[in-house]
């Protein structure tokens, strides 16, 4: 037998069918945890070729144990992507002394050209759920490079802000995270618009039971969730919360829940806001985005989302001009 995973690689094509790109903690975990709920096979790919092989190796031997029953394959190469449901893009790499936003943004910017031109040749109608930093910049630029239509082509980021700040106020008012419902919107950075009008406790509004001060510093640290994490682990960023976000969306996607979650894509008009990336609540499905929903915003709201607006375009600018 040529390919050892050959036996899976048939089974695949009844399956639904996940592809990883990075094998990293983000990738690593997500795999695991969308193995255990036996979502699908999980193709986890990382141009170190061992990497992959070695953590599909050791999950696959979990699942006698756990028990699940999925085609798990590790891979340096895009051959067993093919006819992937979902493509998930964490790929990229993370800022390193010495080097400026903009160098971050071009070498990412190269990464997710490189990998998204080699996801689409197996797979053209898959959907990509990007993952990379800096994330509404890098989903623009997988947009681009894929031609996909804007509903198969989404970001990751407001289902995790919107964790971070669900499990700060539970944390804050001692009562289940269960209990929470919130938004956040805007671009995945310190420009993100929390909505604590849009946010309830068992349907309590959120401002009838925390003070505008403890909302302020609820607020600010989810905006700073990612570098709160960063200076923990001192190595590497967080990767729990994001693979779980993760999950969340595909498995929306996989069941056509058509769960209503905050995710970064392409705005057209809606909110305003001129053909850029950005994170607004959208109805997630078999087909990918398959609405968005546009709530009604104060005039502060919408500032503050036009600022986050113009701080994504402006990294899209950076972009195009790497392409
Ligand atoms: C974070 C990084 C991964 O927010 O974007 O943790």
């Amino acid at each position: 037998m040529s390919n050892p995973y050959s036996y899976c690689i048939e089974k695949m094509i009844r399956r639904n069918k996940v592809t990883i790109i990075g094998a990293g903690n983000v990738g690593g975990t997500a795999a695991q945890r969308l193995a255990e709920k036996e979502m699908a096979d999980i193709v986890l790919v990382d141009i170190e070729s061992d990497l992959p092989k070695g953590k599909m190796l050791d999950l696959s031997e979990s699942a006698p144990i756990y028990g699940y029953d999925v085609c798990l394959v590790g891979t340096a190469g895009y051959e067993e992507t093919a006819q992937s449901d979902i493509v998930v893009i964490t790929s990229g790499i993370p800022r390193k002394p010495g080097m400026n936003r903009d160098d971050l943004l071009r070498v990412n910017t190269g990464i997710v050209k490189q990998v998204t031109e080699a996801v689409v040749q197996k797979s053209p109608d898959t959907i990509l759920l990007v993952v990379s930093n800096p994330l509404d910049a890098m989903t623009y630029a997988a947009y681009r490079v894929s031609q996909f239509p804007r509903e198969r082509v989404i970001g990751m980021a407001g289902v995790l802000d919107s964790a971070r700040f669900r499990s700060f106020i539970s944390e804050e008012l001692d009562v289940s995270v269960e209990n929470i419902q919130t938004l956040v919107l805007g671009g995945h950075g310190d420009s993100m618009v929390p909505l604590p009008r849009y946010t309830t406790v068992a349907g309590i509004p959120l401002a009838e039971l925390v003070s505008k001060a403890r909302l302020d510093a609820l607020i600010q640290r989810t905006r700073d969730g990612g570098a709160e994490i960063v200076k923990l682990l001192k190595k590497g960023s967080a990767y729990y919360a994001p693979s779980a976000a993760i999950v969340e969306m595909v498995e929306s996607i996989l069941k056509d829940k058509k769960k209503i979650l905050p995710c970064s894509v392409l705005c057209q008009g809606e909110y305003k806001v001129d053909n850029a990336y950005i994170g607004v609540p959208v109805k997630l499905g078999r087909k990918g985005i398959e609405k968005i929903i546009e709530i009604n915003l104060t005039p502060d709201e919408e500032v503050c989302l036009k600022r986050s607006v113009e701080a994504v375009q402006s990294l899209c600018t950076f972009v195009d001009k790497v392409l």
